[in-house]
């Protein structure tokens, strides 16, 4: 018989889901889930004893012009899923995250200042702040993330490792639509005539990638290959090669990189990436 889907509305609820359990799988997100979503969930189903999927549309990550208002929420379709996938899910309500006069941060160093912490200041420190909540809240043994988000899956992993933190964060791979374009909550804003040029963001990384596997090293030509097909979507707001550790932009020659790129397509802004010379395997060692 199937079992009636966990939904855990606050903090009490979650500590006594969570009980004296040795391992518990987390995957924070902000709903609107979608198959990037399902497959974290699903692994992180598969290898605890137990898992949850926080929803939470954490508002300290959204600049003051940005889409917080209007970010796609679905929680029926979204409870409906989890269901599905066999994990608990965490709906708070912004008060239990966020207590009246709650005003400490969580402010991450040198790895969040460049690619997205740059065009969007505060988003990290916003991201850092709720995923530190919800690792106090839900005290997981892992915390899956994904590749999509490159930098905030830097970013955490230097967060849990510099504040000693007690879990292992475990990067998942990109999963993509049949055109190739990253599933993205925010791919909700694309009308049908914006899809098709927003393939080109992912066909541009793509045969940056296939230049890497011909033997390309130069970050200079590499960067220009993704600029000329990505501009076919619109004007990047960057195209960066850089190392994919400290996130640092290559000069000359690249021994591994992330080449990764943000462009606005219509309502969406867009971001996406491929890891070249390194597996999610190695960076899950960092
Ligand atoms: P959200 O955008 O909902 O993403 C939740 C998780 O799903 C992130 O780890 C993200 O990298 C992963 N994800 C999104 N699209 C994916 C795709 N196409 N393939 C694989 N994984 C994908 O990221 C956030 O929420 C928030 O910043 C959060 C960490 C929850 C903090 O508020």
């Amino acid at each position: 018989m199937p079992v009636a889907i966990r939904i855990l509305r606050t903090v009490a609820d979650v500590r006594a889901w969570r009980g004296t359990a040795h391992d518990v799988g987390l995957v924070p997100t902000m709903g609107a889930l979608h198959d990037g979503h399902r497959a974290l969930v699903e692994r992180a189903v598969r290898e605890s004893e137990r898992a949850v999927a926080s929803i939470f549309v954490n508002p300290t990550q959204f600049g003051p012009n940005e889409d917080h208002r209007a970010y796609p929420r679905n929680e029926a379709a979204d409870l409906a899923m989890l269901e599905l996938s066999g994990a608990a899910a965490f709906v708070p309500t912004t008060e239990d995250m966020y207590a009246p006069g709650d005003d400490t941060r969580v402010v991450p160093g040198d790895i969040a200042s460049r690619l997205e912490g740059a065009a969007r200041p505060g988003h990290f420190t916003g991201v850092c702040t709720v995923v530190a909540k919800l690792f106090e809240i839900v005290r997981p043994t892992r915390a899956y993330f994904g590749q999509k988000d490159f930098q905030q899956l830097r970013v955490i992993q230097t967060m849990v490792r510099d504040l000693g933190m007690q879990v292992r964060i475990v990067p998942c791979p990109i999963v993509r639509a049949d055109d190739g374009l990253a599933f993205s909550s925010r791919n909700r804003y694309l009308t049908a005539d914006e899809r098709r040029p927003a393939a080109a963001l992912s066909r541009g990384l793509f045969a940056a990638r296939d230049a890497w596997d011909r033997g390309e090293r130069d970050a200079a030509v590499l960067r220009s290959t993704v600029e000329r097909i990505a501009s076919e979507a619109g004007r990047p707001d960057y195209v960066s090669v850089a190392d994919p550790v400290t996130l640092r932009e290559v000069e000359g020659s690249a021994g591994r990189a992330v080449i990764s790129l943000a462009c606005r397509v219509g309502r969406a802004r867009l971001i996406d990436n491929v890891l070249l010379g390194m597996s999610l395997d190695e960076l899950a060692r960092q």
